[in-house]
């Protein structure tokens, strides 16, 4: 950088403009998630300010935005008194509960009939931050609440807090915002995975981890941490004064400060603890784990006269009904191995069954022998559980103080649980490493055939009705059906005298389901092709995928043949080459004239091919969907024996596969127009299919995978990792009731 010329009147106007441009895109990024420049003009805009500031140091002040990155460790933590203690609240468990809370405040004032604000409890650490003038100036801890530790320089580091906050007139002599500092999970895991490495004790839980970054002297480690600040209510002012808790909120957001997402104003305690239960449910679009709701009275003249009950505020409660609580702690009975559809085996935990979040939970997936061991997972271990991501169970971590000794440690099986043949893992693509999953390679596997009949039969693939998990193990087992082809050989007599239940204590399946299946395996037949190309399965490819080989083909025959995905691959592999023909290329500098002329002619051939071929892609409506790895996958299945038998039977069932249904002409006023949009979990009034054909009617792309390129990601009950994923990228998350008002 060079150093700029100016003078000191200069230096401190362009000083200020700086640190006021770097605020306000330091706002729009950490805060509201919606940066309106690049990270390199950010850089830019602050390698401008860090040179300014190096050329006339007397400039620089604690609250510019170079400074945030961590001065000096110090030797101990300043006690400091808070100028009002930072209080807790009490906690009530139910509407009967809430009520009594609001007796007691009619009881102090008759007739009061008051506006509640309903806001998350977060789950994190509690702070107080000291703005003095307007500048950030104290940061603390909650300590005992009446005084904490100073982390000013530790919370400095935190891009969500303001360094200035832009007041239009004069400042406050004093303003103090109370909040909560949060880590989300997926940095916990990022920095977990530091600490591992380096041989430091890991966090178990983000308010674990939080905490301990916040009780680090040297502020540069805190500064790496990616810790973030939410702000709930105000303690001592000076200069400045507000009626209500609404107020206070508005003026917080309009100052750049950051606020929960989501809150609420409520009329009378039902209509509160609705709005509680209602944010409660919406926990998924909050950044930071919650455990609860806090209820406020809104108007501040009220609470003042309401004040405290010995050390609680009489003006507002945690509420936290029993169910909400996210974790469970169970006993680890066992850990037994499921074969998937592809061979994948998965250990899975017994665990004695829990109550949490409104289901019972008895078994857990564990993913793969990779977490078991991470975790120290061992059979007969205490175990705490969680929906995590608030979804799908998970064991979150062992209990060690309640380890006896029996414990006993967990292995991988050598062979297949279900057919015995050795478990394996198969290389990547590079030919050096493996995957992590250890594969049953049996094609005859008859855990693997269930698997893949009851795919072929659940609702994002044919939709036969009545043909689940039990039904699938049952026709294999009994040998029947080993494909999901054979199910078309299925006679009804067969079917309807189908025991589900064991020769002791049968369970037949009946004439009635018998038919119900059969006819629905009619239907099939016609069904459209992209539910067929998504009922069996083909590797890497979902139903977006599926969607668009099926519009670009008119048969299974087509696509395995397809000249369109040769294309995509072709043009792929010829990137290569061109670069390496290239004669002005690094590599072929120095070359004999001769040879760079050969080369000049084939590089140019090659750019020609590499035109024509870009032409055809567009051409053929396939390139936005289908990349050249999964084009290449697709090719490659259908010249492998199972492709190859997978065609062989598709043509003797005769298909009438439909075309894919046509697109519809979209509507370009619609918020979904033209955006990506992912849709997980599961959605109350529209089945998985519904969403994405509403989405596609209105003009969206819909993705199987959240990346970067996602706009919308929309959210139903036991949504996973796709959520967490789109938390940490910063992606705009919809519940149902958004997304249905969305679409209008
Ligand atoms: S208000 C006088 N609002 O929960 C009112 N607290 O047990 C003081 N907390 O120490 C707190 N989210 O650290 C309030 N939206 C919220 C909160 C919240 C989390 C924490 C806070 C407090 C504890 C109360």
């Amino acid at each position: 950088m060079t150093t700029p010329h100016m003078n000191e009147a200069e230096a401190r106007a362009r000083i200020a403009t700086l640190r006021e441009e770097i605020a306000r895109h330091n706002h729009q990024y950490y805060v509201l998630a919606q940066p309106t420049i690049s990270d390199r003009d950010y850089d830019t805009l602050y390698k401008n300010l860090q040179a300014i500031e190096q050329a006339f140091p007397a400039l620089i002040t604690p609250d510019s935005p170079t400074q945030r990155v961590g001065g000096e460790p110090l030797k101990e933590f300043r006690r400091v008194r808070h100028l009002a203690p930072m209080l807790s609240l009490e906690k009530r468990e139910s509407l009967h509960e809430l009520g009594l809370f609001e007796t007691d405040v009619r009881r102090k004032v008759p007739d009061f009939q008051p506006d509640y604000i309903v806001e998350p409890k977060i789950d994190g650490v509690s702070i107080s931050v000291h703005y003095v003038d307007g500048v950030f100036a104290l940061g603390a801890t909650r300590g005992d609440g009446e005084a904490g530790d100073d982390i000013t320089a530790n919370l400095r580091t935190i891009r969500d807090i303001p360094l200035r906050l832009p007041f239009e007139g004069a400042p406050p002599k004093r303003l103090e915002l109370r909040g909560e500092a949060y880590m989300i999970e997926a940095d916990r895991i990022a920095l977990n995975e530091g600490l591992r490495a380096q041989g430091d004790k890991t966090f178990a839980n983000t308010r674990n981890a939080t905490a301990g970054s916040l009780k680090q002297l040297d502020p540069r480690i805190v500064a790496q941490r990616r810790l973030h600040a939410v702000f709930y209510s105000l303690g001592a002012l000076d200069g400045i004064a507000f009626d209500s808790h609404t107020e206070e909120l508005e003026t917080l957001r309009q100052l750049g400060v950051p606020i929960p997402q989501l809150w609420f104003k409520a009329s009378g305690m039902p209509a509160a603890e609705a709005r509680a239960r209602e944010l409660k449910e919406r926990e998924a679009e909050l950044p930071y784990e919650i455990d609860g709701c806090v209820i406020k009275i809104d108007d501040n003249a009220m609470c003042s006269r309401l004040g405290l009950k010995t050390n609680v505020p009489a003006y507002a409660v945690a509420y936290k009904r029993p169910e909400w609580f996210s974790e469970a702690t169970t006993t680890l009975k066992d850990i037994v191995v499921q074969v998937g559809r592809t061979g994948v085996l998965s250990p899975v935990a017994e665990v004695e069954t829990v109550f949490l979040e409104g289901t019972n939970i008895s078994r857990i997936t564990l993913h793969n022998a990779e977490e078991i061991k991470r975790k120290d997972i061992r059979i007969g271990d205490t175990v705490v559980i969680k929906r995590a991501g608030r979804v799908i169970p998970a064991v979150v971590r062992v209990v060690d103080d309640r380890r006896t000794g029996r414990e006993r440690p967990f292995a991988m099986p050598e062979r297949c649980p279900s057919c015995g043949s050795l478990a394996m893992r198969r290389k990547l693509s590079d030919g050096e490493a493996s995957e992590v999953a250890l594969r049953c390679e049996n094609a005859a596997c008859p855990a693997q055939q269930a698997r893949q009949i009851e795919y072929f039969a659940a609702r994002g693939g044919l939709n036969i009705e009545g043909l689940g998990e039990i039904v699938a193990d049952k026709l294999v087992a009994r040998g029947l059906a080993r494909s999901p082809f054979a199910l078309f050989m299925l006679t009804l007599e067969q079917l309807a005298t189908l025991n589900l239940g064991t020769e002791d204590e049968p369970r037949i399946f009946g004439e009635k389901n018998a038919v119900r299946v059969l006819t629905a395996l009619i239907d099939a037949r016609s069904a459209p092709l992209n539910k067929w190309i998504q009922a069996l399965g083909l590797p890497s490819v979902g139903e977006s995928t599926a969607i668009a080989l099926a519009s670009a083909h008119d048969s299974l025959d087509a696509i395995a043949r397809s000249e369109k995905l040769k294309r995509i691959v072709e043009l792929a592999g010829l990137k290569e080459d061109v670069k390496r023909a290239n004669p002005r290329s690094r590599a072929n500098k120095g070359k004999p004239a001769p040879e760079l002329g050969a080369l000049d002619a084939e590089h140019k051939r090659l750019l020609a091919r590499v035109e024509e071929l870009k032409h055809a892609i567009a051409n053929d409506g396939l390139g936005s969907e289908v990349g050249p790895a999964v084009a290449a996958e697709i090719l490659t299945f259908f010249e492998s024996d199972r492709g190859r038998e997978l065609l062989h039977n598709v043509r003797a069932l005769e298909l009438h596969a439909t075309a894919a249904p046509a697109p519809v002409a979209a509507n370009a006023s619609s918020p979904f127009f033209g955006k990506t949009v992912v849709v997980t979990g599961t959605l109350q009034n529209f089945s998985r299919e519904a969403a994405h054909e509403a989405l596609r009617k209105h003009g969206a792309k819909v993705a199987d995978s959240v990346s970067k390129k996602t706009d919308y990601l929309v959210v139903g009950a036991e949504a996973g990792s796709k959520l967490a994923k789109a938390q940490q990228l910063g992606i705009a998350i919809l519940d149902e009731a958004a997304f249905a008002k969305l679409l209008g």
